[in-house]
């Protein structure tokens, strides 16, 4: 007897797509955006030809942290609607062949979230333990010199109690223990109440850092060399940054909470996609256990490099090499500067961009978008009088506000942009969009970034990626290529055209990113042979004929 093949899981062959919530549509003329905003947009997202719609938190929540604060995991926060318009949302998408994954944020609450408001009520109340509580060392400091990811001390004193508490982000939220059984107990049942509400999965938020070393010993400065392929942005001179992190994050024992979630969400089928930010492929890969860990992380490392071949070539091949089919590639999120931005801006940028995402889309995992990556949108200067980011306001670091990437969807050229109503003025500035930059301009045109980005996810979809591995085609210079069954991904991630040597046979082009327009069928054209040549951030996947 043989054993029948095992099904491949629904995200198998997906693209995801992140939308951050905030700025996507605004259905109720607040400036910010919501989830009936988002149903009405769905559309949209599945005429791209995405298959998983990530949504950033829509959780009550006092917005210290736009969202990442929750004090209700299974209420929805007014600003953004309501349980109906969840259900509606899903309800929609899943017409629409799209699937829904929410952002669960279980490392912290909101100081607001009724478990700590119980647990600063007294030392001896049940829901202390939910959180973690220190005294302070001899000196009357901090219980040890953690600092929190948006810079200062990770803890604050609790006058009433006499303890400190820790936060590996904002005082506003405070970690919650994950040594105690009932915490966990408490996160089983929100994921199975969103289950049943419908939601196809997870993104779950800081994944790495659930667990903390039992005795919070102090951390090290940083000792790792500097890595030649690092950007060397600001945040790279955060106070988090200075240190190594051997006892805050990644501990032994989070991927048992993983274990734990896998059997909640298996019977709803439910994707787990850790936002498990290492960039080390190896540590990650221990999330990622086919049998009982995350279905997918995130895999950060692009969001981090300069452009150069070098770069691009390590990053892919050190995670493909560790992590054959569990990652998610991006290259942008709500919280890093726009991949257009970073890789040069404008135009230049624009094609680095969809370069790269060509790249992705031939290798084992779940590509992800985010929000306005296929417009190619750069960031947008948000002066500092109008920064919402708690790094900028709080911290008082401009230099490394995520606001410039959290600004509002361009739809129309019109006022309002689409996002909301004219003569509103949006929670972030539009900042000066121009219309070929919006949808509706570009998705009449063939020759635009969007329709390009469109083309591209259509023949991911249609071409052969069933062999499993991976070969590397390419020797060194400015190409970057690899092989995957009958297709060739190939991109020059250098500075001026360069050719490389096809495989043996005839290859038929399925997708040229600098091809203005190639109409629907997306190739067509005569197979080529021997060398290619390829622009400066010009990327192609081809077909072998035969
Ligand atoms: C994640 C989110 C980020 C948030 C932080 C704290 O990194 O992506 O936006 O500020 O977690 O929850």
């Amino acid at each position: 007897m043989t054993a029948s093949p095992v099904p491949l899981p629904w995200w198998a062959d997906a693209v995801g797509y992140e939308v951050y919530l905030r700025s996507f549509a605004d259905s109720d003329g607040d400036g910010i955006g919501d989830l009936r905003g988002l149903r009405e947009r769905l559309d949209y997202l599945a005429w791209l030809g995405v298959d998983i719609v990530w949504v950033t938190p829509f959780f009550a929540s006092p917005m210290h942290d736009h969202g990442y604060d929750v004090a209700d995991y299974t209420g929805v926060e007014p600003l953004f609607g309501s349980a109906e318009d969840v259900d509606a949302l899903v309800a929609r998408a899943h017409e629409l062949g799209l699937r829904v994954i929410v952002d669960l944020v279980p490392n912290h609450s909101s100081s607001e979230h009724p478990w700590f408001r119980q647990a600063r009520a007294s030392r001896d109340n049940p829901c202390r333990d939910y959180y973690i509580w220190r005294d302070g060392a001899p000196d009357g400091g901090p219980p040890n010199n953690w600092v929190s990811v948006f810079g200062g001390p990770a803890w604050t004193f609790d006058d009433a109690t006499g303890q400190w508490w820790l936060h590996l982000f904002l005082p506003e939220q405070p970690d919650l223990n994950w040594a105690n059984e009932a915490v966990r107990a408490e996160f089983d049942e929100i994921l199975r109440f969103w289950l049943r509400r419908g939601v196809d999965g997870f993104r779950i938020d800081v994944a790495h850092a659930l667990v903390k070393h039992p005795d919070l010993p102090d951390i090290p400065e940083a000792a790792r060399p500097a890595d030649p392929h690092d950007i060397g942005d600001a945040v790279s001179r955060s106070d988090w940054e200075r240190y190594d992190h051997p006892y805050d994050v990644d501990q032994e024992g989070v991927t048992e909470i993983y274990r734990r979630w896998r059997e909640v969400v298996e019977p709803f089928g439910g994707l787990l996609l850790g936002e498990v930010y290492l960039h080390d492929p190896a540590r990650l890969a221990r999330y990622l256990n086919p049998q009982d860990g995350l279905h997918l992380s995130f895999w950060f490392k692009p969001l981090h490099i300069r452009w150069s071949p070098e770069a691009i070539r390590e990053v892919l091949r050190s995670a493909v090499a560790e992590v054959p089919e569990h990652l998610a590639w991006v290259q942008g999120s709500h919280d890093r500067s726009r991949a257009a931005t970073r890789f040069g801006g404008g135009d230049l940028g624009r094609g680095r961009s969809l370069a790269l995402a060509t790249l992705f889309m031939g290798l084992p995992g779940v590509p992800f978008l985010y929000m306005g990556e296929e417009l190619g949108l750069d960031d947008v200067a948000v002066p500092p009088e109008r920064s919402q980011d708690p790094i900028a306001v709080r911290h008082r670091a401009p230099e490394r506000a995520r606001d410039n990437c959290r600004t509002p969807m361009p739809w129309e050229p019109v006022p309002g942009h689409g996002f909301t109503a004219a003569g509103v003025e949006p929670w972030l500035p539009f900042g000066d969009r121009r219309p070929q930059d919006t949808v509706s301009v570009q998705r009449d045109d063939p020759s635009s970034w969007l329709s390009r980005w469109r083309r591209l996810i259509a023949v991911r979809k249609s071409c052969d990626l069933g062999a499993p591995g991976i070969d590397w085609v390419d020797r060194d210079g400015g190409i970057v290529a690899y092989r995957r069954g009958r297709t060739v991904f190939a991109a020059n991630c250098g500075d001026a055209s360069a050719t490389f040597a096809l495989p043996a046979g005839g290859w038929r082009p399925l997708f040229d990113s600098a091809a203005p327009a190639m109409d629907g069928s997306a190739g067509g054209d005569r197979a080529v042979t021997g060398r290619l040549a390829l622009d400066a951030a010009q990327a192609v996947i081809l077909q072998h004929e035969g």
